[in-house]
């Protein structure tokens, strides 16, 4: 089934000029970036989008990282598209993150770990909202 999922690209990225090769390995696996902004996250955004986080005592500094540097927000359209995603991410911490994922050829550590990915088909439609009007996406 065709599904659109939300990614980031996340600051460590961003400042070593991964943006491009990352989405070469976005295209490669099938997955057609719909939309696409580079921004620079505010506090406010950051809080919002983590709030599932607040209580965990990583919720400051993953915060702090995010609005650290630009990321670049992006909707990604495909089929199984959130599950494909996240196969293609790899595990979140890249040490677990299998051969030929995008974690395991460029996150630094578990908090500078690249990308995000939507974890399901309704938090996907939740994020893409944050981030996006529905006129801005073009499939
Ligand atoms: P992400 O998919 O963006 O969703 C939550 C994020 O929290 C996750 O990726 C990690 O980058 C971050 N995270 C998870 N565990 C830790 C941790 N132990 N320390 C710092 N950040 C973490």
């Amino acid at each position: 089934m065709t599904e659109r999922t939300f990614s980031i690209i996340k600051p460590d990225a961003t400042q070593r000029n991964l943006t491009g090769a990352i989405n070469a390995m976005i295209e490669a696996a099938g997955l057609r970036i719909v939309a696409q902004r580079r921004i620079l996250m505010t506090k406010e955004q950051a809080e919002d989008f983590y709030d599932v986080h607040r209580e965990r005592p990583f919720y400051g500094e993953l915060v702090e990282f995010m609005t650290s540097a630009p990321v670049v927000v992006q909707v990604l359209e495909g089929p199984n598209a959130v599950v494909r995603y996240r196969e293609v991410m790899g595990a979140t911490n890249p040490a677990d993150a299998a051969e030929g994922t995008i974690r395991k050829a460029h996150a630094l550590s578990v908090g500078e770990n690249s990308v995000h990915g939507s974890d399901s088909l309704e938090n996907a439609k939740i994020e893409i909202a944050q981030f996006f009007d529905e006129g801005d996406i073009v499939g």
